[in-house]
């Protein structure tokens, strides 16, 4: 348990366990049939994640071209759920092969959207890679190709997750408990 500004924060995945979990997660995508990849990091929430991915992907070997694309949903909750494109790749993703990073695959929603997106626009082969995945909030038939954890259903934040616009910067994953009186 920490106390950031007040509020009580208890650690779900410390940097250690993100961090070796991180070089299972580089070993296996190296072991994969793919090996000349463009990495899009889904903005915001996985920036961290990406970072540190590439990194151990880098001491595997491995060369990524690294590319952001930020997406946002609307209408949660509602009949009407989409997702938009706020700031898009600026690479052309014809007959490349992709990774997408994105912090938590939740309904699957963001990902799926990402997915077709890249194949709509002639990528040859698309695969994911999630630091979370909330199995019990899916609503589409997507699966990641790499999960670094499966998540219980918290809200999580830190390590570039945030509760309106807190806490991306702890250095672990974890969950807001309440106030520290
Ligand atoms: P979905 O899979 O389209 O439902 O949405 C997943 C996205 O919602 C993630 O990429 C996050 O940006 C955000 N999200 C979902 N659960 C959490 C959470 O527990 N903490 C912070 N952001 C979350
Ligand atoms: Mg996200």
């Amino acid at each position: 348990m920490q106390v950031v500004r007040g509020k009580r924060i208890r650690t779900l995945y410390s940097p250690e366990q993100i961090a070796q979990r991180n070089n299972e997660l580089a070993a296996q995508i190296k072991g994969g049939p793919i090996q000349d990849l463009l990495v899009i990091s889904v903005l915001k929430g996985s920036f961290i994640f990406a970072a540190d991915l590439i990194r151990a992907m880098h001491a595997t070997g491995l060369a990524p071209e690294v590319e952001f694309i930020t997406l946002s949903s609307y209408g949660k909750g509602t009949v009407s759920q989409g997702v938009k494109i706020i700031k898009d790749i600026d690479s052309d993703v014809h007959g490349r092969d992709i990774l997408l990073i994105d912090d938590i695959l939740e309904s699957g929603r963001t990902l799926r959207f990402a997915k077709e997106l890249m194949y709509e626009r002639g990528a040859r082969h698309v695969t994911i890679a999630v630091l979370l995945d909330k199995r019990v909030k899916r609503q589409t038939e997507l699966e990641a190709d790499y999960v670094g954890f499966e998540c219980p259903d918290y809200f999580v934040v830190g390590y570039g997750m945030d509760v309106a616009y807190a806490f991306r910067e702890l250095p672990f994953v974890g969950v807001v408990e309440g106030d520290d009186e």
